[in-house]
């Protein structure tokens, strides 16, 4: 068997398409849909990635605002520059990258950034909106998940989904996204015993684990739907993903490729959540948006 190869690239573009409309009508009406991008230190592949960010929302007509901030910056500093956005109305989603230096403590931050502007989908109140059904903001990696399931034509239900990894970024997420769409979720993670054992039976797996290759083909099921979120930087200098990517593709039914899978998608729903938190600032002001 040869996976079929779930293309993020393409698929975020065709999203993306969609969007740029929904933004040039925002922008026609006045209501310029604006994104607060907030960096700490000098991470070369945070910096990598806020680039992408910032690039992708100027082509699709969101104006984006970079706030570089030194390594050093305090705590006080940075919850002042939060509360600013927050005050802002030309400002509908704050973005601050992850992760921050050791020193600033990270839920302080993400708690800082007003709920309704948390395009990120990371504040307490967004997560437990997800957990409870009725989600605000989804974070942005796990909701380009289920974007790329969704388009290989897999009905969930019923399915045995394993995600690897728990983080509140990724992997938490993801496993209440695919329980809302009625797969049968186990989560694993690092103290996971015979992790294998669980991969194995996964019709659904996504791995978020951030080890290069550690998922193995016999660790796949035969035909099953592989996402890999990881991407880690080999010795050599190559970029690949937590799967073994060429035993995936001999085994797995689909598989997203590393680059060029679950990155893009990251970027193409962060624009989504953008410009669904400017629209909603639009209806607030009593704009309508189907004139
Ligand atoms: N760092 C890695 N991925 C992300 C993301 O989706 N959002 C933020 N804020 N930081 C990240």
């Amino acid at each position: 068997m040869t996976a079929q190869i779930i293309d993020g690239k393409q698929l975020a573009q065709k999203l993306r398409g969609d969007w740029k409309q929904r933004a040039d009508r925002l922008n026609a009406l006045g209501i310029a849909p604006g994104l607060a991008v907030v960096i700490v230190g000098d991470d070369p592949a945070s910096q990598v990635y806020v680039r992408n960010k910032i690039k992708a929302c100027r082509e699709i007509g969101i104006r984006s605002d970079e706030h570089a901030l030194a390594g050093d910056t305090t705590l006080d500093t940075l919850l002042a520059l939060i509360d600013r956005l927050n005050a802002d109305a030309t400002v509908h989603g704050i973005l601050v990258q992850l992760p921050l230096p050791a020193h600033l403590a990270q839920a302080a931050v993400i708690e800082r950034i007003a709920p309704e502007k948390d395009v990120d989908g990371l504040h307490v109140r967004n997560l437990g909106n997800l957990l409870a059904g009725h989600a605000h903001f989804v974070p942005c990696t796990p909701a380009g998940i289920m974007e790329m399931l969704k388009s290989t034509g897999l009905d969930l239900r019923g399915k045995e989904a394993v995600v690897v990894g728990r983080s509140n970024i990724v992997g938490k997420p993801a496993a209440l996204l695919l329980l809302q769409a009625g797969a049968t979720v186990t989560l694993c993670h690092s103290q996971t015993k015979d992790l294998a054992q669980h991969t194995r039976r996964a019709d659904v797996l996504v791995a978020a684990i951030g080890k290069p290759r550690a998922i193995s083909g016999e660790m796949i099921k035969a035909g099953a739907a592989v996402i890999d979120v990881g991407i880690n930087r080999t010795p050599e200098g190559k970029l690949v993903g937590d799967v073994d990517y060429g035993a995936a593709l001999q085994r797995a039914g689909w598989i997203t490729p590393v680059p060029g899978g679950v990155g893009p998608m990251t970027i193409a729903m962060l624009l989504c959540n953008a410009i669904v938190s400017a629209e909603r600032h639009a209806a607030e002001q009593g704009i309508s948006l189907n004139a």
